[in-house]
């Protein structure tokens, strides 16, 4: 699907589907909407009447056109009441236009602009390329597309400084997309054909021919001589190695301040010993979808072109019951010397990003964002779509937040409750890797900040939105959903 940005008139443009806004709160027919009504003599807006189409948010009107305009059909999406319109609505609208473009077998679209209230040229073009990329995503590894994309998506501006200025926000939704379609992907691809190894291939696939990005790789040996042993515990029952994968960018201007961005990378999540029942096991290919995140972020980093060095890391690890797996009270060291007791070998995700967030500390960022399908029981408080995010510092949250409002992926922050630390305190060991039965998604947050010592740093516990069990809203389809890359390319561009 080509997507493009000119200046133009909706009623001479020959697209199989013209998509125009509307809200739910109109009185009469406004902008495009209005044009095309009166190019149709009152026809669209008696039919709209007639249907009793009442243009909430992501609701549409279809209908066939009698040679009174260019376009063969006019959909009109619902873009909600005008004051609430905001870039999620918009993002939301270009994905509606694409999920009926696949369904009549449209192969040209061309949309309004959405441009309304307060919202600039760029942010609306980049939101709309968002939304129509990743509802036209599908995953077809291992089957062939039941859908044709449409061949083009074209936005439409009414004034050449808006078309500039979304010329330039369509470049942006192009590479928050790619990113996000990057992750995806990795996610949807089941572990037999995901393995440490592969994570490690990917990475290096991603730096080859690319002057500033490297990427450093420590195998079993190595993790050894560091002293790894969250890695190279969980990875005990795995026949596949573990590997500690290190990618930095530096930005064309050297710059002081770096940032770390870490990733849960376990291509697959048995449980270990403590074996996962059945139902709980199938989704767990998601398990890496905090280092596809990362190597999301990292595929388009270059183009993205941050202003600061970046680091991208992550323990890859599979974590398999076996005869040589650990075993529920084994104690592990990791890097920073901190002695951890195995309670449950399912909790194996804080001991990974132990050691992964000791090393992180080491480079000495400004800050660290670690994202990691981490915790059920964030599921449980938060629901599949909301993100938790736990920080130690409150600007980095609110930063982190603001992009992620932004990007359009919902985040909300919970408390790392000092008081709580005690269950996670062990009889034998500094730390064991379970607390109680509450507040689960915390006391994993506590855990991880054992090892990240003073440095300003966000966790980001992704274990609702990573994976959609279920169609979530227009661009988001069951299955993987590349959640956090958005966030991320958001917080890169802001630095
Ligand atoms: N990978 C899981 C968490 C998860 C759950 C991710 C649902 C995505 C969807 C993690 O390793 C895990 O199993 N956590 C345990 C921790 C518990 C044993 C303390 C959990 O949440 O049940
Ligand atoms: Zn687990
Ligand atoms: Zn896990």
């Amino acid at each position: 699907m080509e997507m493009r940005v000119y200046k133009g008139d909706l009623t001479q443009e020959k697209a199989d589907l013209l998509v125009v806004g509307h809200f739910s709160d109109a009185k009469v027919l406004s902008g495009a909407l209005s044009i095309l009504d009166k190019a149709m003599a009152g026809r669209l807006a008696k039919l709209m009447n007639e249907d009793g189409f009442k243009a909430k948010l992501a609701t549409t009107f279809f209908t066939h056109v009698n040679g009174e305009i260019a376009a063969k059909r006019v959909l009109v999406v619902g873009l909600g009441k005008k004051e609430e319109v905001d870039l999620e609505a918009v993002r939301q609208a270009a994905a509606v236009a694409v999920n009926v473009a696949k369904e009549c077998g449209a192969k040209t679209v061309v949309s309004e602009l959405h441009l309304h209230g307060g919202l600039k040229a760029s942010d609306c073009a980049q939101a709309m390329v968002e939304g129509a990329r990743l509802a036209d995503y599908s995953f077809n590894k291992y089957k062939k597309p039941s859908h044709k994309s449409p061949k083009l998506f074209a936005i439409v501006a009414n004034d050449g400084r808006d078309v500039r200025s979304a010329e330039k926000g369509l470049a942006l939704g192009e590479l928050a997309a790619q990113g996000t379609i990057f992750a995806r992907d990795l996610v949807n691809t089941p572990a037999h054909d995901v393995h440490p190894e592969t994570l490690v291939d990917v990475a290096k696939a991603i730096a080859k021919g690319k002057s500033s990005i490297r990427v450093r790789v420590f195998d079993r040996e190595a993790l050894k001589r560091m002293g790894a042993g969250g890695i190279l515990g969980v990875a005990q029952g795995s026949d596949h190695p573990p590997y500690l994968v290190h990618m930095t960018y530096k930005p064309a201007k050297p710059s002081k301040k770096s940032i770390a961005l870490v990733g849960k990378a376990v291509t697959f999540d048995s449980g270990g010993l403590s074996l996962k029942p059945a139902d709980f096991m199938m989704t767990m290919k998601c398990d890496m979808a905090g280092a596809a995140a990362v190597l999301g972020a990292f595929s388009v980093i270059a183009r993205l072109a941050p202003a600061v060095e970046v680091h991208g890391i992550f323990g890859a690890v599979e974590n398999m019951p076996s005869g040589g797996a650990i075993r529920p009270g084994d104690v592990l060291t990791a890097m920073n010397k901190k002695t951890m007791e195995v309670l449950n070998t399912d909790a194996e995700g804080r001991l990974t990003l132990a050691d992964t967030l000791s090393y992180a500390v080491k480079l000495k960022p400004s800050f660290i964002v670690d994202l990691a399908t981490l915790t059920g029981a964030c599921v449980v408080a938060l629901g599949e779509e909301i993100t938790g995010l736990m920080s130690n510092d409150d600007k980095v949250a609110a930063h982190v937040l603001s992009a992620a409002a932004l990007a359009g992926e919902k985040m909300w922050r919970l408390p790392l409750e000092k008081n709580y630390k005690k269950v996670i305190k062990s009889q034998v060991a500094d730390l064991q890797n379970i607390g109680n039965k509450w507040g689960g998604a915390l006391t994993a947050g506590l855990f991880l900040e054992e090892f990240v010592d003073k440095t300003p740093w966000v966790h980001l516990d992704i274990a609702g939105p990573a994976f959609a069990e279920r169609d979530i809203d227009a661009y988001t389809h069951k299955g993987a959903t590349g959640h956090g890359v958005r966030t991320l390319s958001a917080l890169l561009r802001s630095l």
